[in-house]
C-alpha cells in the first residue's frame, strides 16, 4: 500500500508553498563547515535554548552524576538527597578546575574538587574547604556551584544556559504539539513511565544540521531504508511523517509490528487508542532532539554537536517496564531503527565532505517533499540573526 498526499490527509506544514517553484535553496556549504559559524551556533542556539541532556533514570540515586557538554560548557547533573535533579556548571568556584572529569559516576554525599578540595553538597552549596573555618566572611551559597535551570519532560532532564531561559512550554512542548497537532497525541505514550531497553551511541562525522535535515525528510527513504519502507510503505513515496501536521505513517497491512522483519512487537502501550495504533509519528524538537512514536515503544535521539563536522548521537529505545522485566527480546524491535540510524548517518557523512566543495558554495536545492526543511533553515538563520542585534 502506498499513499500520496491528498486532501484527506492532514495539511502540509506552513512553509510549503504548492504554487511555488519546485526547487528552493538550502543553506550555503560553509554553514556546515565553518568553525566560527559553529561557535556562533553553540553560543546562540545550544547555549540559549533548552537542551535535552540526560535521562532522569540514568541518575537513579542521590549522588549519581553525569557531565554533559552543552554548547561550549560542561554541565554537571546530579540527584540531591531529596531525590531531585540539579544541574550546575561543572566548574569549581575557587580557581576554576573542572569539578567532575568523569562522564558519569556516583558520590556519597558531596562533590569534591580534585585540586584544592573545595567541597560542595548535592545542592551546590560550598560545605567544606581547607581552612574554611578561618574565613568566616565566605558566603557558602554565594560561593557555591553556579546553578543551571533544569526541567524534566518525557523522563529526561532538559537544561538551559541562557540567563533568561525561553518558555519551556512554548519552545519545547509547544514544538512537539505544533508538529502533532494535539498535545494528547504525545501524552498517550506516557514516555516518562517507560524504561530503557537499549541505548546506542553514534559518533557521526557530520554537521548537526545535516542530521536534522535528514531526519525531517523522506525523499531518501526509498533509496536507503529498505527495511523501514517495508514497514511504512508510504515512505517510499518520499513524503515523511514530518511533511504533514498531525500525520502518522501507516504500517503496511502485512506488518505485525515495528520490527526489522515486520514480526510482532509488544502490542501497544496502554494509552494508545485505535487512531494511533499501527502508526509511526516523528517529531523534531529543535535544536537537538528527535522523538519517534510507535504503538509499543518510543525512540528518542539526543544530539551532542562537538564540532562543525562531528556530532554524537545517543539513541534510546524505551519500552514498558513490564515488557523488559518479562525478559522479552527487543532485538528485532531495536534493529529496525538501528539500521535506519546507520543508513541515515552514513548518508550524512557522505554529504559532509562536499560542503567544502566549490560545487556546493551556494548550497544545494530542496525538492517539494523537502520544502519544509526550508522552515528549519529559516529558524537557524533567525536564531543567529537575533544574536547579532
Ligand atoms: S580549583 Fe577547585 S579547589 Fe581549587
Ligand atoms: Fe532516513
Amino acid at each position: 500500500m502506498t499513499t500520496t498526499p491528498t486532501a484527506a490527509q492532514p495539511t502540509a506544514v506552513d512553509v510549503v508553498d504548492p504554487a511555488g517553484p519546485s526547487l528552493i535553496a538550502t543553506l550555503p556549504g560553509r554553514a556546515y563547515t565553518d568553525p566560527d559559524g559553529f561557535r556562533r551556533e553553540q553560543e546562540l542556539i545550544f547555549e540559549r535554548l533548552w537542551f535535552c541532556a540526560v535521562r532522569g533514570a540514568d541518575l537513579a540515586r542521590p549522588g549519581a552524576f553525569r557531565t554533559v557538554r552543552v554548547g561550549r560548557e560542561s554541565v554537571l547533573i546530579t540527584r540531591n538527597r531529596a531525590g531531585e535533579l540539579r544541574a550546575f556548571l561543572n566548574i569549581c568556584r575557587h580557581r576554576g578546575a573542572q569539578l567532575c572529569t568523569e562522564e558519569s559516576g556516583e558520590v556519597r554525599r558531596n562533590l569534591q574538587c580534585p585540586y584544592h578540595a573545595w567541597t560542595y553538597d548535592l545542592d551546590g552549596r560550598l560545605v567544606a574547604a581547607p581552612n574554611l573555618q578561618k574565613m568566616p566572611d565566605v558566603d557558602r551559597t554565594e560561593r557555591g556551584l553556579v546553578p543551571v535551570p533544569l526541567r524534566e519532560w518525557l523522563g529526561y532532564a532538559w537544561v538551559c544556559l541562557a540567563d533568561d531561559p525561553p518558555s519551556f512550554e512554548d519552545t519545547v512542548i509547544g514544538a512537539a504539539v505544533e508538529r502533532l497537532g494535539d498535545a494528547a497525541v504525545l501524552d498517550h505514550y506516557r514516555t516518562e513511565t517507560l524504561a530503557l531497553g537499549r541505548r546506542i551511541g553514534y559518533d557521526v562525522r557530520a554537521n548537526w544540521k545535516l542530521i536534522v535535515e535528514n531526519f525531517m525528510e523522506c525523499y531518501h527513504c526509498a533509496t536507503i531504508h529498505p527495511e523501514l519502507t517495508d514497514v511504512l510503505p508510504e515512505f517510499a513515496d518520499g513524503f515523511a511523517a514530518q511533511y504533514y501536521v498531525g500525520h502518522g505513517a501507516a504500517f503496511a497491512p502485512e506488518a505485525q509490528g515495528f520490527t526489522v522483519d515486520g514480526s510482532a512487537g509488544f502490542g501497544r502501550l496502554p494509552g494508545i487508542d485505535d487512531s494511533q495504533d499501527r502508526r509511526y509519528y516523528a517529531v523534531t524538537v529543535r535544536p537537538q532532539v528527535f522523538v519517534n512514536l510507535v504503538p509499543d515503544h518510543v525512540i528518542l535521539h539526543r544530539m551532542f554537536p562537538l564540532a562543525a563536522d562531528r556530532t554524537l548521537v545517543e539513541c534510546d529505545w524505551l519500552y514498558l517496564p513490564e515488557v523488559l522485566d518479562s525478559g522479552a527480546d527487543v532485538a528485532k524491535s531495536v534493529e529496525l531503527f538501528h539500521r535506519v540510524n546507520v543508513q541515515d548517518f552514513a548518508a550524512c557523512e557522505r554529504t559532509q565532505p562536499a560542503m567544502d566543495s566549490r560545487a556546493y558554495r551556494d548550497g544545494g536545492v530542496l525538492v517539494p517533499s523537502e520544502h519544509h526543511i526550508g522552515g528549519f533553515h529559516a529558524w537557524v538563520t533567525a536564531q543567529l540573526a537575533a544574536g547579532c542585534g
